[in-house]
């Protein structure tokens, strides 16, 4: 259950697509739109907590949860698995592209097959699915794409280049679809997260020490986690924010 209190009624039944919905920040971003009452597809690489979180929320929500797989750096596979989630939604009008891979990497150990793999998975799947998705939300009138970037690439961060790279040029890329997708009315923005504690963060990346900075860096004095950015990304893909386009939103409790 995800704690937004906002019913966006707008988006009771639209059809809605998450990439990277299987875990993190994109699984409340699946069950908040599920809460919503809209049609929900996601695509993810994981597939057996995908699958999992699938059953678990069509078993509460309005419509069936669909889950999707396809490794997103594979263009051909991620377009037929778009033009699938619109068929089996019956349209397609929101578009969140959530999906992203924060692998810390050394400046002198980049080679350029991981530059490229983490361009793919960071930035040019972004386009790619962009660009899938939008004849559909021609079809449906239209259409708003929230993307995920992060503060990261702004908080001159050395260990981690080629993300910081790509978050940069989803900034690009946002503004770039909104100038020429506005007069198809089909909005484009993005989201900026801060320090969001999630599991696989913690797991991987995140210490208490480093925790305990970001926060006390933070105005707010808490630890963020994968729901703060649900109520954000509802407005963005709502009527609440129908004359915003090319903008981005820094959600990160006052970091910046
Ligand atoms: N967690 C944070 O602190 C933070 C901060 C700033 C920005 N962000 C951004 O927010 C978004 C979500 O972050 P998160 O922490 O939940 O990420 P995450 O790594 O926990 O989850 C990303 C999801 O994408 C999926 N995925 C990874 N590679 C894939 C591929 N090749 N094909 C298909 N699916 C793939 C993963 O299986 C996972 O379910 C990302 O774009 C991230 O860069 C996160």
């Amino acid at each position: 259950m995800t704690a937004v209190s906002v019913r966006h009624t707008d988006l009771a039944d639209r059809g809605v697509l998450i990439t990277g919905g299987g875990s993190g920040i994109g699984a409340a971003l699946v069950e908040g739109f599920a809460e919503q009452g809209a049609r929900v597809a996601f695509l993810d690489i994981a597939e057996q907590q995908s699958q999992k979180l699938a059953g678990r929320l069509s078993e509460k929500s309005a419509h069936p949860v669909i889950y999707l797989k396809a490794d997103l750096r594979n263009v051909a596979e991620t377009q037929a698995a778009v033009d699938e989630a619109a068929a089996r939604l019956g349209s397609l009008s929101v578009l969140v592209n959530n999906a992203g891979w924060d692998d810390r990497h050394e400046l002198d150990a980049v080679t350029e097959e991981y530059w490229d793999d983490s361009q793919a998975i960071n930035l040019k799947q972004m386009f790619f699915v962009s660009q899938a998705a939008v004849p559909h939300m021609r079809k449906a009138g239209a259409g708003a794409i929230v993307n995920f970037s992060s503060i990261a690439y702004l908080l001159n961060m050395g260990e981690m280049p080629a993300y910081t790279t790509a978050k940069a040029g989803i900034i690009g890329l946002t503004k770039s679809l909104a100038g020429r997708l506005g007069p198809e009315n089909i909005r484009v923005n993005a989201i900026l997260p801060g320090m969001i504690v999630t599991e696989r963060q913690k797991e991987l990346w995140l210490t208490e020490e480093g925790i305990g900075k970001m926060v006390a860096r933070q105005c707010l004095k808490r630890v963020l986690t994968a729901e703060d950015l649900v109520g954000p990304c509802l407005f963005l893909a709502s009527n609440a924010s129908a004359a915003m386009t090319a903008q981005t939103i820094v959600i990160d409790g006052g970091a910046l």
